[in-house]
């Protein structure tokens, strides 16, 4: 429950920026968007490396314009982007002097990650940059620092190096998402220590949790494979993946496709919906607190370097959206306060308690249980309308709603008390929580028995 969870942790200034945001786009591009199969089609389909690295030097993503990229993700509504400089494939978006297999040395003879985060910059948005420790072309980091101690040390020198000239050459950075730990763990690729150094470099960086697993914080775990290495201690904040999960002690992020499973771009993919997506958003906001419950939701450009025209459209319907809606979303105290699971989704900021309503019954009526602080006013947010109510102790009947749905995607109530929303017994504990006792004296009004009239025979 949000309340609690706010008492868990507070969040430092410097990281209030990515509570306000709630919201970010996440952009999986590389060499790999040529195949249409996704992201780790070098893996998964165990292809030729020769014939990968041919095709990778020679793409030229003509139509990459970062600023348009920019300029509709900030309509969009998104707060701050990341985008992979680096994936499991090991090219690399940036000019990096470590290496020539690069979008600088390559064929586009251009510094994406430079124009990324200009553009990106310029139009307002935070910037993030995801990198990959695992590199699917090194022997070496399979072989690990016990089989091949020597090989083992250039690599792990060359992926802090990298990561240290991404926190030199391109002004301040937000945030930093690593990714692809698996086998190794955090002492072998001396992850704390990099982290350490990455502060050095940029103080205020909020760096997620995919350090890989460390015998002096967790204990040696196995990662069980599931190659995100999601460590519980190491790491500023959470990234549960395709699934939205709050976490108590620190800041999260969910992050999410917007398509089916698969992160770069796909020919033949099938698209959310966009009350599919926006759902996540308010999902994350209403388990979200004072300190996370974000969405970091996924693009995967074309292979030339456009945004696919099914993203842009659900993404400008969202924006259009939180123009109206925002302050429902953008900075909120986490949410949930009464039961509502039968209309939709709940947030609060301050004294407002804002209903996300999924459900619209086309009834002029509203009744909404347990909420216990005095209401002052209540407004439909999505076209600004006053609204009747009345309050009867734990009972609010809010009236006058439009019979059609003010909007395609969800109407937001706004609710307006004299302090906190807070909620009676009912709203704190909800089914299978709390005291039975509660659901025994409800049950008790009725009578006993099993017969209809609870009258016991
Ligand atoms: C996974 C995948 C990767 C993707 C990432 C996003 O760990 O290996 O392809 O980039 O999730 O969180």
């Amino acid at each position: 429950m949000t309340a609690i969870q706010s008492q868990a942790f507070t969040v430092p200034d410097k990281w209030k920026w990515f509570t306000e945001s709630r919201y970010g786009m996440f952009i999986h591009w590389g060499p790999y968007a040529q195949y249409g199969r996704g992201e780790q089609v070098l893996f998964r389909e165990h292809l030729d490396h020769k014939e990968y690295a041919e095709q990778a030097c020679a793409w030229n993503p003509e139509h990459y314009d970062p600023e348009l990229w920019a300029y509709t993700a900030r309509k969009a509504g998104f707060k701050y982007a990341c985008f992979t400089t680096r994936h499991h494939d090991g090219y690399c978006m940036w000019d990096s002097s470590y290496t020539d297999y690069s979008s600088a040395k390559q064929a586009p003879q251009r510094d994406f990650v430079r124009e990324y985060t200009e553009a990106f910059r310029k139009e307002g948005l935070r910037i993030g940059l995801y990198y990959s420790w695992i590199d699917w072309r090194l022997p070496a980091y399979f072989d690990g620092p016990a089989k091949d101690p020597e090989g083992w040390e250039k690599v792990r020198a060359y992926l802090h190096a990298q990561v240290k000239e991404l926190l030199t050459n391109y002004g301040k950075i937000d945030h930093f998402f690593f990714d692809g730990v698996w086998p190794r763990n955090a002492d072998d690729l001396q992850s704390v220590r990099l982290v350490e150094e990455m502060r050095a470099l940029q103080p205020d960086i909020l760096i997620n949790n995919r350090l890989g697993y460390s015998a002096a914080h967790d204990g040696y775990r196995a990662d069980g494979g599931v190659g995100a290495g999601d460590s519980d201690t190491l790491g500023d904040f959470g990234t549960p993946e395709h699934v939205i999960h709050a976490e108590q002690k620190r800041l999260w992020e969910s992050c999410q496709v917007t398509t089916w499973r698969l992160w770069s771009h796909v020919i033949g993919e099938r698209w959310r919906p966009a009350d599919v997506l926006l759902d996540m958003l308010c999902e994350s906001a209403e388990k979200g607190g004072g300190h996370g419950g974000n969405l970091l939701l996924n693009v995967g450009p074309t292979a030339d370097g456009q945004l696919p025209p099914e993203f842009v459209e659900r993404g400008l319907e969202i924006g259009r959206w939180l123009e109206v809606h925002g302050e429902a979303v953008y900075g909120t105290d986490g949410g949930s306060v009464t039961e509502f699971i039968t209309r939709g989704r709940q947030t609060t900021r301050g004294n407002n308690l804002y209903l996300i309503i999924r459900f619209w019954d086309g009834r002029p009526d509203m009744r909404l249980a347990d909420l216990t602080t005095r209401v002052k006013g209540v407004t439909l947010l999505t076209t600004g309308q006053e609204l009747a109510f009345q309050q009867n102790g734990d009972e609010l009947w809010i009236h006058g709603l439009p019979r059609e749905a003010p909007t395609r995607l969800f109407p937001v109530i706004r609710v307006e008390c004299e302090g906190k929303p807070e909620a009676n017994q009912w709203g704190r504990e909800r089914l299978w929580e709390g005291d039975p006792a509660r659901v025994a004296d409800w049950a008790r009004l009725r009578g006993t028995s099993v017969f209809a009239d609870g009258a016991e025979r």
